[in-house]
């Protein structure tokens, strides 16, 4: 039975029927595979800075970057996913113009469906436009982590009642605003319940407990490709490092003893005659040079 590709409506129409599952995704190959196992939603997340860079923040990540990683998973990705790029740190937030311009960029080159930008009420206006000329966007609330040099640091977002009542009202401005969800970013779970039973958008959690609408990780940090920090909020499902440490030195062991590569199963041969002709050929080749020279 085919199964018909994820759009912004079924997500939308997802929720309190489906628990939503996102990945972030920045190659073809694991766009591929994402795809085929039919997770909903692939994010070209400017996490790429830390997880596939090896920058310390996503603050480094370019406009450009985003979009080669878009390409690269919208190729792998054809059949089930939504793709949604994420806008970089400076890529918003100068003016409605720039942000809309650099958006379409994202879904004109990128090929992707939809984009993801950081921020509350004070990026309402740039959203509208974004979505009047047909761009759908996704909204990140909580820890977004564009603004650590803000936060001063990775920490866990609206934990006084002041901090959640600003959070539900964030959450509030972009539904108005026309995001077709929201990611939230490391906030108690009592508070992500509140905010998700208020929203007619789903909401997706990531340090947000098990009540928002669907879930996101960074998927080097859950299968365990990525070890440099590790907040609480990850869960490893698989331990890939090991896994291709183990192909590794099975590969070093095997060219250095010679068992790789055989003769038969990867290697290329020659007829019997036409190797037998080229070495009479040589032989003949070399000795009359060698009459030649005395
Ligand atoms: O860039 C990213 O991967 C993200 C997710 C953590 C939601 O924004």
């Amino acid at each position: 039975m085919s199964v018909s590709k994820m759009t912004t409506a079924t997500v939308l129409q997802a929720k309190g029927k489906k628990k939503l599952t996102m990945l972030t995704a920045y190659d073809y190959p694991m766009a591929k595979i994402f795809d085929q196992s039919k997770i909903d939603i692939l994010l070209v997340g400017d996490s790429m800075g830390n997880v596939f860079y090896g920058f310390n923040s996503t603050v480094p990540v370019t406009l450009d970057q985003i979009i080669d990683h878009c390409q690269a998973v919208a190729n792998g990705a054809k059949s089930y996913s939504l793709l949604v790029g994420d806008m970089p740190f400076g890529s918003f937030g100068v003016s409605t113009k720039q942000t809309v311009e650099n958006a379409a960029r994202i879904l004109k080159k990128g090929n992707v469906h939809a984009v993801k930008l950081e921020g509350g009420t004070a990026r309402v206006k740039e959203i509208k436009a974004c979505i009047d000329i047909g761009i759908p966007v996704m909204g990140h609330l909580g820890l977004t982590p564009q603004s650590i040099n803000k936060f001063g640091g990775f920490k866990v977002q609206g934990r006084t009642a002041e901090m959640a009542e600003f959070l539900l009202s964030e959450a509030l401005a972009l539904e108005k605003a026309g995001c077709f969800a929201i990611v939230l970013e490391a906030i108690p779970w009592q508070i992500a319940k509140v905010i998700t039973e208020k929203l007619k958008v789903p909401t997706i959690g990531i340090g947000a407990g098990v009540h928002c609408d669907g879930q996101v990780l960074v998927w080097q940090d859950a299968f365990g490709l990525f070890d440099d920090f590790t907040p609480k909020f990850v869960k490893k499902f698989l331990d890939l490092s090991e896994v291709i440490k183990k192909g590794v030195a099975d590969y070093k062991n095997e060219v250095e003893n010679k068992t790789f590569p055989d003769t038969t199963s990867h290697s290329y041969s020659i007829p019997d005659e036409e190797l037998k002709n080229f070495l009479e050929n040589m032989e003949k080749k070399e000795s009359k040079k060698l009459k030649d020279f005395v």
